[in-house]
């Protein structure tokens, strides 16, 4: 089943076209890359999906329903979590309150009853506290969560991201570079997480720079050049693909 699909979607910034065009599907419990060479528009593309920009053109439809112009929180809650490229976290918090911080949309009860500290209110907190720190044990990180963030190493902090947005319940997850500057290790460690989400019944959409992690872990691969789709496809296929080799081998001999 189709769990997220984009239909022509345009996004331009004044003169320049970021994404131009773009359709592609999200099967429902698979892992997908989204590629391409700096400032292709992948993150532009997961801006538009999660609600930061409006498409000037185009369709995002989440589980049957579309998503264009809806806010950013509605999106949560209709079930898109994200992690960020650089990463964004509460540096002076601890991990858990970080990872809290994800958990609010789930919580019914209003400000009012918080500011009341009516019984109703407190169970929800007990249990935003139990999903958080199911969410730490998930990726490993359980034992810190009294650390303040900013005392993680760099690939810590980067699967506390990943922790916050699961926090959120999501169906499908996406990743902006969920192994940047992640060293080989945790990188390993890494490729066996996004399985384990998918095994999860979570559905992953990542952008990567690590070849090695997309052909290892995707099961199908979208790839934008200058703000348009160039080809998708399994791993293999794409590995193959003049177009693609080009679209790289172009930056490369550019850098
Ligand atoms: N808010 C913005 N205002 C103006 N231009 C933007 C904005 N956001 C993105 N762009 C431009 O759109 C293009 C696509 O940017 P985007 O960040 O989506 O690329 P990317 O594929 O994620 O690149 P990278 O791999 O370097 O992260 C770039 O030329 C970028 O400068
Ligand atoms: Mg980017």
């Amino acid at each position: 089943m189709t769990l997220l699909s984009l239909n022509r979607l345009t996004k331009s910034f004044g003169g320049l076209t970021a994404v131009n065009n773009v359709s592609f599907q999200v099967e429902g419990g698979s892992i997908v890359g989204l590629i391409g060479p700096n400032g292709a528009g992948k993150t532009t593309v997961f801006n538009l999906i999660t609600g930061i920009y409006r498409p000037n053109q185009g369709e995002i439809i989440f589980n049957d329903g579309s998503i264009v112009g809806q806010p950013t929180h509605r999106i949560v809650s209709l079930g898109i979590a994200r992690t960020f490229q650089t990463i964004r976290l509460f540096q002076n918090l601890s991990v858990l309150e970080n990872v809290l911080s994800g958990c609010h949309c789930r919580m019914k009860s209003g400000s009012l009853a918080a500011m009341l500290r009516l019984p109703s209110q407190k169970k929800e907190e007990r249990r935003a506290v139990e999903r958080a720190l199911g969410a730490l044990t998930f990726v490993g990180l359980e034992s810190q969560a009294e650390q303040l963030a900013r005392n993680l190493s760099y690939g810590n902090q980067r699967l506390l991201e990943i922790a916050r947005a699961l926090a959120t319940e999501p169906q499908l997850l996406i990743l902006d570079e969920p192994a940047g500057g992640m060293n080989e290790q945790e990188t390993g460690a890494l490729i066996t997480l996004i399985r384990r989400l998918r095994d999860r019944g979570i559905t992953v959409l990542l952008i990567e720079h690590d070849m090695s992690l997309v052909m290892r872990v995707c099961e199908r691969i979208v790839v934008l050049e200058y703000g348009a789709k160039i080809a998708e496809g399994e791993p293999a296929a794409i590995k193959a693909d003049p177009k693609v080799i080009e679209a790289y081998l172009g930056t490369e001999e550019n850098e």
